[in-house]
C-alpha cells in the first residue's frame, strides 16, 4: 500500500478569511478611479472560468503558448536543465507544467497560487497520476512578495533537493497582469530564487506581444460573455470578502486596449447610479463610472529582454509562433 505516500505536501501561507478586514481591498475601492486587484479574481469559481477563457476561439494566448511549447518545446529542452525543481508561478489546474515532465524531467515539482483551495485539488488529483514525483503546494500570493520559504526549502532539504537547479515556470503571460515596475520587482525575486537552488537554473516565462487591436480585444470581450462573467464574478468573490452588496448584475464588462501603454485594460461599468456598502463603509458610483479590474501588459521582445536583464538574468532567448504574437523566453540565472 503506498495511498498515504500520494497526498501532496501542502503548506498554506495565504489564508482567506471571512470577515477579516482587507485594508488593500478597501482603500482601491475609495479610489478615483476606483480598482480591484486581478488576483481577486481566482475565487474556486472564478479559477474555473479562467479555464473556461482558455478554451474560447477568441482567446489565442493559451493556445498560441502551447503550439510554442509543441514546436519548440525540444529545442527548450536543450537550454533548461533536466531533474530540475520545477516551481509553477500561479499553478491553476497545473496542467500547463504538467505537460512539460516528460521533456524536464522535474526532480520535484512546487506549484504556488493564490487560490488555495482550487491548487490543493487540482494538486491532489496530479499526484494521483504521478506518485513518485515529490509535489509541494504553496498556497501563496505571490504577487506582493514572492520567496519560498522556510517550509519549503526544509522541504527540499529533506528530499536532498535542496541543491538541484530550479527552473521558475510562468506561462500564459500572467506577468502581463503587473505594471512594468511590479514586473521587473518580481523578476528579480524569481532571480533570487532561482540562485538559491544548485547551478544551471533559471526562468522559463510566456509573454503575450503587441499586436493588431483587432486580434487583441475580442480575446478580452468574447462573443459568449465568458470574460464578462470572469469579471463580474471578482464582485462576488468581494462580496464575501467584506460582506459587502455589490449587485454583478449593475456591472458592464470594459475590455480594451490601450495602445499608448500597450496593455489590454479591463473595468466593470456602473449601470446606473449606485452605492455600494460594507460594514464600515461605502462607495458611491456615478452612472458610466468604472472600477478597473485588469491590466494586461502585452510586450515587444526586445523591452522584455532589457527588463529580465534588469532583474539579474543572464543572456535570454525566446521561441515565438508563426504569427509572432506569443513568446516563451529561457532566461538562465
Ligand atoms: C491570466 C493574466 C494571463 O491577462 O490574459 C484573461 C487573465 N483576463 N481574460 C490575461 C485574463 C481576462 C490573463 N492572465
Amino acid at each position: 500500500m503506498r495511498y498515504i505516500d500520494q497526498a501532496p505536501h501542502f503548506v498554506q501561507l495565504h489564508h482567506p478569511r471571512p470577515g477579516a478586514t482587507h485594508p488593500e481591498l478597501i482603500a482601491g475601492l475609495l479610489a478615483t478611479p476606483a480598482r480591484i486587484a486581478p488576483k481577486f479574481f481566482y475565487d474556486a469559481l472564478g479559477s474555473r472560468l479562467f479555464d473556461a477563457i482558455t478554451e474560447l476561439p477568441e482567446y489565442y494566448p493559451t493556445r498560441t503558448e502551447a503550439a510554442v511549447f509543441a514546436e519548440h518545446g525540444a529545442d527548450m529542452a536543450r537550454h533548461v536543465p533536466e531533474g530540475a525543481v520545477l516551481v509553477d508561478l500561479g499553478a491553476g489546474s497545473c496542467a500547463k507544467a504538467a505537460r512539460l515532465f516528460p521533456v524536464l524531467q522535474p526532480s520535484a515539482y512546487v506549484p504556488v497560487d493564490i487560490s488555495v483551495d482550487y491548487l490543493r485539488d487540482t494538486l491532489a488529483a496530479l499526484q494521483q497520476r504521478h506518485a513518485d514525483l515529490p509535489m509541494l503546494g504553496l498556497g501563496m500570493d505571490f504577487s506582493t512578495r514572492f520567496a519560498l520559504g522556510a517550509d519549503a526549502t526544509t522541504w527540499l532539504s529533506e528530499r536532498a533537493l535542496a541543491q538541484q537547479p530550479r527552473v521558475v515556470f510562468y506561462p500564459g503571460s500572467s506577468i502581463g497582469n503587473f505594471l512594468p515596475d511590479e514586473a521587473l520587482a518580481l523578476l528579480c525575486q524569481a532571480h533570487a530564487v532561482c540562485e538559491a537552488g544548485g547551478t544551471g537554473g533559471g526562468l522559463l516565462i510566456g509573454v503575450d506581444r503587441v499586436k493588431p487591436r483587432a486580434v487583441l480585444e475580442p480575446a478580452y470581450d468574447d462573443a459568449l460573455g465568458v470574460t464578462a462573467a470572469f469579471n463580474r464574478n471578482l464582485l462576488r468573490h468581494v462580496n464575501r470578502l467584506l460582506a459587502a452588496d455589490f449587485a454583478p448584475a449593475a456591472w458592464q464588462h470594459v475590455g480594451l486596449y490601450n495602445e499608448d501603454e500597450s496593455r489590454i485594460e479591463m473595468h466593470l461599468q456602473s449601470i446606473g447610479a449606485q452605492t455600494v456598502r460594507w460594514p464600515g463603509g461605502e462607495r458611491r458610483f456615478a452612472d458610466g463610472e468604472r472600477l478597473h479590474t485588469e491590466n494586461s501588459y502585452k510586450w515587444i521582445p526586445e523591452d522584455f529582454e532589457t527588463l529580465l536583464r534588469e532583474a539579474g538574468f543572464g543572456a535570454p532567448r525566446h521561441w515565438t509562433d508563426a504569427n509572432g504574437w506569443f513568446s516563451v523566453f529561457w532566461a538562465p540565472a
